[in-house]
């Protein structure tokens, strides 16, 4: 059975605790925006696209708990809260963009005289429920997607099984589920195509040990968990056909924040001459922004580094640094999977443009 990081019914919202795991699997139920926004904050729940959808799917259920009989009253309150909810977290980019979606959808629906106040919250919640299967049915895309332009990106020839670098959790517990560049494994897997992936530990909050090593072992992909700093060894011993890793905010050239630690494996792929994927839904990419240096970092506390759950293993009186993610620069990325066709970094506006061929993939993009 696949994980599910979400449970949504008829207005009851469940989270699978991420603090807990891979120990406890746990659900945590949340009645409104105060309870998502701490889950948010705290990381309960995490991973960019999974932050939206929860974040989203918790102005829901408190919604659906109230009654309106003020359209203005609704719209306010709509905007309020979804603006709050997007300060639990700065640098993933998707609660920002469904925020401004979602202000733009409950102004339209105010304006409309049709409708009263009941009905106004109920499409806005139908919207708002539309989130999850739009997300999962975005990330079997890219993993198809992916797969295609991850085998064609070979030198040694597409008959070839692949090794595969992920860092951080990109999966079901990131996002609404099959995940975007942990679905890309999943595709290569399933068509037959994967010899093995190699997760990272992702130092300090150690998703990779905790959360995609947890997913590889519960979907029988064939995988071994390597830490941060074995990256460029691993590359030199192990021929690694492809890094394949997720985004946290993309800007308009194509400059990637993902967890730390990512910049530096585009580093080593580089000098490696290894192709480096970026899995990333268009809820991720941010047009507003020309470059990465508009990318705000969030920074977490030190105790995530000096201690192992309670256990102090800095020394005491020493002073961290703690950023949560790193922008890497478009010319160390190959390609950027989306769920609208795979474009080098230089060409992401192409996707604003409806200019498929029926294969999905944009006329001229394909990487070789
Ligand atoms: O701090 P996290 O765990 O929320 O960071 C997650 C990542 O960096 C992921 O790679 C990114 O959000 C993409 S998840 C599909």
């Amino acid at each position: 059975m696949a994980l599910e990081s979400i449970r949504y019914n008829a207005g009851k919202l469940e989270i699978l605790d991420q603090l807990l795991l891979p120990r406890e699997s746990k659900y945590v139920m949340l009645c409104g925006v105060e309870d998502g926004w701490r889950a948010i904050n705290k990381m309960q729940v995490r991973g960019a696209p999974a932050i939206a959808i929860v974040g989203c799917l918790s102005l829901a259920v408190e919604l659906l708990g109230e009654t309106f009989d003020d359209k203005k009253v609704l719209r306010q309150e709509v905007e309020g809260k979804l603006n709050y909810l997007v300060s639990a977290r700065p640098t993933a980019v998707n609660m920002k963009l469904a925020a401004e979606e979602l202000i733009a959808l409950i102004n339209s629906l105010g304006a409309d005289d049709s409708i009263g106040p009941e009905e106004m919250k109920a499409r806005f919640v139908d919207a708002i429920e539309a989130m999850l299967a739009r997300d999962i049915s975005d990330n079997r895309r890219i993993g198809e997607l992916g797969a295609q332009a991850v085998v064609s990106a070979q030198v040694c020839g597409s008959s070839d099984k692949l090794r595969v670098l992920t860092h951080c959790n990109t999966g079901s517990l990131a996002t609404a589920g099959y995940g975007t560049a942990l679905g890309i494994i999943r595709a290569l897997h399933a068509i037959g195509k994967l010899d093995h992936v190699y997760c990272t530990e992702t130092r300090p909050y150690n998703q990779g040990a905790r959360l995609t090593a947890y997913e590889l072992v519960h979907e029988q992909i064939p995988a071994t968990l390597v830490c941060d700093s074995m990256v460029a060894a691993l590359m030199k011993v192990r021929s690694i056909s492809a890094v394949v890793v997720g985004a946290d905010r993309v800007a308009a050239n194509g400059d990637t924040a993902n967890k730390i630690g990512t910049y530096q494996i585009a580093v080593v792929a580089k000098y490696h001459g290894v192709p480096f994927f970026v899995a990333a839904p268009l809820t991720s990419i941010d047009f507003s922004i020309p470059s990465g240096e508009r990318i705000v970092i969030e920074e977490r506390p030190e105790k995530e580094m000096t201690h192992m759950g309670d256990v102090r293993i800095a020394a005491q009186g020493i002073a961290c640094w703690n950023p949560a993610f790193d922008v890497t620069p478009a010319e160390l990325v190959t390609a950027i999977v989306t769920e609208r066709g795979v474009v080098e970094p230089g060409q992401l506006r192409k996707l604003l443009v409806e200019d498929r061929q029926p294969n999905g993939m944009l006329v001229g993009d394909i990487p070789s």
